[in-house]
């Protein structure tokens, strides 16, 4: 039984700037952000049962395996936030993801950002986060003092996933898994294509523009 609400997805390589442009959308949208990234993370950060078994993927650029996230979502699309539209960043990034999302919700637009994978390794090696979830990068978007947060005064950290070789992984699966979810939507006709090159505000104006 599919359900009547505001669902996009925003969907990217990694480092495409889907959780930039997701923070820009629920702004404007008030929408629920869903990042299964985010969450991911925090249950790693709390030591939780889930993150206990996420961890090992996801510091190999490794996809959790389904069943998991796919509970995650289902939780966070019940919570009150995502009641009036939610905005998922990084699900589904497979068919099995996909089909268990459709058989859930109605999804109105898919939002590919589209960014050429030579610049997708300079976007993630630079990124810096801090523990509250605030995203900077080093040459693109620095903190005003060096590895520290503009907006807590925490320590600035990179990602375990953020490296290198990791990113090699983690562009792998995007062509191996993910691709097939942009194609399955395609057929939908509910995709968008989006420069995800330039300036944030610029890609945000463009992608506002076709939603
Ligand atoms: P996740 O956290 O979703 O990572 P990802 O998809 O690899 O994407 P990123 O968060 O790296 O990039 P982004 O597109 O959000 O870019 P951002 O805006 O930050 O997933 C991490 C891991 O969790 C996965 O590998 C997997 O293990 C697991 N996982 C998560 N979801 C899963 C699922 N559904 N199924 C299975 N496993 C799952 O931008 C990147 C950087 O570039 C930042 O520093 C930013 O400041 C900068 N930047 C952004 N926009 C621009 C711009 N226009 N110009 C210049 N710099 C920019
Ligand atoms: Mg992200």
């Amino acid at each position: 039984m599919t359900e009547q609400r505001r669902g996009i997805i925003l969907i990217g390589a990694p480092g495409s700037g889907k959780g930039t442009q997701a923070k820009k959308m629920k702004a404007a949208l008030g929408y629920a952000h869903i990042s299964t990234g985010d969450l991911l993370r925090a249950a790693v950060a709390e030591d939780s049962e889930l993150g206990r078994k996420a961890k090992g993927y996801m510091d190999e650029g490794q996809l959790v395996p389904d069943s998991l996230v796919i509970d995650l979502l289902k939780e966070a699309l019940g919570g009150p936030e995502a009641q009036q539209g939610f905005i998922l960043d990084g699900f589904p990034r497979t068919m099995a993801q996909a089909d268990a999302l459709d058989a859930e919700v109605t999804v109105d637009r898919v939002v590919a950002l589209q960014v050429p994978f030579d610049l997708i390794e300079e976007r993630i090696t630079g990124r810096r986060m801090s523990k509250s979830g605030h995203v900077y990068h080093v040459k693109h978007n620095p903190p005003k003092v060096d590895g520290v947060c503009d907006a807590t005064g925490e320590a600035l950290y990179q990602r375990s996933d953020d490296t290198a070789p990791k990113v090699v992984a983690r562009l792998a699966k995007f062509e191996s898994e993910t691709r097939a979810v942009i194609a399955h939507y395609q057929h939908k006709g509910v995709v968008v294509e989006v420069d995800g090159v330039g300036d944030p505000s610029e890609i945000f104006t463009r992608v506002m523009a076709v939603l």
